[in-house]
């Protein structure tokens, strides 16, 4: 078996790439990432057991077909992922994650090998109470370049998919938690934990604090993946993947109670002002996968790795 990841080295890559040989003990791991955001350290002590071979490569400078030829699946994690800061480099982060995302799937669908697209919940946009893959055009109203290029690209696999050309399942992730080799600290619960144990105010968008949004335990994502894989669930279909929905607040209360005396900063942000919705996870859940994961257990983790025997996460 030959599984391809782009991305690897990224949060869940990272993950995702030390779990394999678990989940799949003969499989040859070729790994392609263009080390643009410097997660060499996401390649240390890899498991002796894994099959790996490391690409340094742009996937959009690359010959991916190469790479790709004689593969079983591909599982397409590479893109620039910092929501926040895609309004300042929207033209970068359309540019690449489309075209990415277009080369990926065009050299799939050329030996139809299946593809798994890690896309986005925030493609959601809705004042509904709950909104699930089948909702109404409407209600996909992406708040940020990064997540209107995740709807964009999802569109490109659906037309390939059409024509009969692609098998493949679109993953809309929820915010992930948890550690990783590679993990970095730009999403909502990482970034609470990194300012909490650093001393810092937690910042959080001033209309966000009683919102809720869906969330995915980094196990919970990768055994989804395992998932996906073992079930031949390319269907051409889309799941959203979370392991829960949850307010800031409650983010906030499951940190102070490792770091107690927080202090919250309100800060604007052009993402998600005024919108608070949750997603459902049913489809997926129908299909027979457990959400096993805990955002709270994931917190502590993340706290206790950033402690240091100085003892800086005391105020
Ligand atoms: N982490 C989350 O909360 C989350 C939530 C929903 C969806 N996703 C999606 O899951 C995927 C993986 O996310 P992540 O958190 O691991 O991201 P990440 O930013 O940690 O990792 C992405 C990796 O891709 C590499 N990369 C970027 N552009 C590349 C290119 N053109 N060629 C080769 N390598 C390239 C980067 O160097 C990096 O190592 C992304 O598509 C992301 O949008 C992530």
């Amino acid at each position: 078996m030959k599984i391809v990841v782009t991305g690897a080295l990224g949060h869940i890559g990272s993950c995702l790439i030390r779990e394999i040989p678990s989940f799949f003990p003969e499989a040859e791991i070729v790994m392609i990432d263009n080390l643009a955001t410097q997660r060499y350290c996401s390649l240390f002590n890899l498991p002796l057991k894994g099959k790996y071979r490391f690409i340094e490569a742009d996937v959009l400078a690359t010959d991916l077909n190469a790479i790709i030829d004689g593969a079983d699946v591909v599982l397409h994690l590479a893109a620039i992922t910092d929501a926040a800061s895609s309004f300042k480099n929207k033209e970068q982060v359309e540019n690449i994650n489309y075209n990415a995302t277009a080369k990926v799937a065009e050299a799939c669908s050329k030996i139809k090998c299946p593809m798994i697209h890690l896309s986005s919940t925030s493609v959601y946009g809705t004042q509904r109470d709950i909104v699930d893959e089948d909702c109404s055009p409407a209600e996909l109203q992406p708040q940020s370049p990064y997540a209107k290029t995740k709807l964009k690209e999802e569109r490109f696999l659906q037309a390939l998919g059409d024509s009969g050309k692609l098998p493949f399942a679109i993953c809309r992730f929820g915010t992930i938690c948890g550690i990783s080799p590679g993990m970095r600290f730009h999403t909502a619960v990482n970034k609470f934990c990194w300012q909490a144990v650093m001393g810092q105010p937690l910042t959080v968008w001033r209309t966000a604090l009683h919102q809720k949004r869906p969330y995915l335990a980094l196990n919970d994502a990768v055994r989804a993946i395992k998932f996906i894989i073992e079930n031949n669930l390319f269907d051409q279909r889309i799941y959203n993947i979370l392991t829960e929905n949850l307010t800031v607040k409650s983010i906030v209360e499951f940190i102070e109670k490792h770091i107690p005396r927080l202090e919250i900063q309100y800060v604007d942000s052009e993402i998600m002002n005024q919108l608070s919705y949750e997603v459902s996870n049913l489809r997926f859940k129908k299909q027979g996968f457990e959400f096993t994961g805990s955002v709270g257990k994931n917190i502590a983790e993340t706290i206790e790795l950033l402690k240091t025997p100085g003892g800086n996460h005391v105020k």
